[in-house]
Order: C-alpha cells, then structure tokens, then sequence
C-alpha cells in the first residue's frame, strides 16, 4: 500500500531536486535527495540507460521508489557529441561553452537539440516508467543572456527568439527537453503506484 507518494531523486543536486519539485508536489508527490555517499557511475550509452541505471540502484540501495533524469546537448555537426558527456565536457560552464564554440567553429549547420530522459524505478530495482524529452535549437557564435545554467547562454530557440539564458524560467519549462520530459511523465505517474 502507497498511499504515501515518495520518490528518492537519484542526484546529488539540490537544484535538480528543487526543478522536480516544481513539476511534482503539487501531485502530492514528496522528493527526497538520495544519501550522499550513494555514488552511481552513468556507464550507459544513452540518456535513457543512464536514468534507468541511477534509478534502480537508488531505488535498491535505499527501499524506496526513486526517480532519475539524464540529460545532455547534442550537436548536430559534431556527430551528436557531447551528448551524453556533456557534464564531463569541461571543467566549469564556461569551460564547456568556450569548448564547443571552439569545436564548432565557423560551422554553418548550427543544429542541436537538448535531451532529457527520465526513469521511475520500483523499489526492487525494476523500471516502473520512462519517458524522454527533446528541445531543438540553434548554437549562436558567442553567449548572450544570464539566466538558467549550463550551456544555456549559447542555446536559441528560435520560435521565441531567445537564448535559454534569456527566458524566464516559465518560458523556459514550456520549451525544455526537462519540461517536455515531465509533460509526457505526469499524466502516466499516479498510474504506476498503487
Ligand atoms: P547530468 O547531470 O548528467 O544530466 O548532466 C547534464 C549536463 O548537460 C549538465 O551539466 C549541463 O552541462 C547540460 N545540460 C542539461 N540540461 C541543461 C539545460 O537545461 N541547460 C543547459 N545545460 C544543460
């Protein structure tokens, strides 16, 4: 019996936990952080693997239900690259950004799209749910706004003709690959635990 509605969020990020949170406690849903010492290496070699891979050995290291994300931008004139490495790509945001800027050059095709996958696992480790979200955009020549995290300074989106460093956080979450994600996530959620 679950009538008490608790995930354990495969992450160590508090600013991940305060993002899910949005999307889930007003489903009555309560997000707890995983331990800290719970180290899960992402060996997978997709977006979907790694979520589905932090989610059941949370779930089963802890007893409980957990809920996973894995996310990334890929380039389409870098053979989809970072993709999966995207966190691992440098070793700060702007780190990251100067990288890819460099690797793409003067490049045309200034393709890309982000891609977040998120997994629910059962608490003996089986994947209860998992879903996938994707945001097409654009990769401008140099950053522009100030707002969101990670590669978001040089993303464009261009049906609202902003950087996600330049929109809100409600105008980024309609567009997001986290927010398309969640979108596909929240009308299957309450059907898996009973
Ligand atoms: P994860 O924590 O393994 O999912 O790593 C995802 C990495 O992809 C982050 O460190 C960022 O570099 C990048 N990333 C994922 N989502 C976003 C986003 O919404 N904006 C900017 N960068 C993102």
């Amino acid at each position: 019996m679950t009538n008490h509605k608790f995930l354990v969020v495969a992450t160590s990020n508090p600013g991940k936990l305060k993002e899910m949170q949005v999307y889930l406690q007003d489903l009555g849903w309560e997000l707890q952080l995983k331990p800290a010492e719970l180290e899960i290496e992402e060996t997978g070699e997709t977006f979907i693997a790694n979520a589905c891979l932090k989610a059941s050995e949370i779930a089963k290291a802890t007893g409980e239900w957990s809920i996973a994300d894995d996310s990334g931008l890929m380039v389409d004139a870098l053979d989809g690259q970072p993709g999966i490495y995207s966190a691992r790509y440098g070793s700060s945001d702007a780190d990251r950004i100067s990288r890819l800027l460099r690797e793409l050059g003067s490049e045309q095709n200034r393709g890309a799209q982000f891609v977040c996958a998120i997994a629910i696992a059962r608490p003996d480790g089986t994947i209860a749910l998992q879903v996938e979200g994707i945001c097409r955009g654009e990769i401008l020549h140099s950053p522009r706004g100030t707002g969101g995290f990670g590669y978001d300074p040089i993303f464009y989106v261009p049906a609202q003709q902003q950087t996600f460093a330049e929109m809100t956080p409600d105008i980024k979450r309609l567009y997001s690959h986290r927010g398309q994600a969640f979108q596909s996530l929240l009308p299957q959620i309450d059907k898996i635990v009973k």
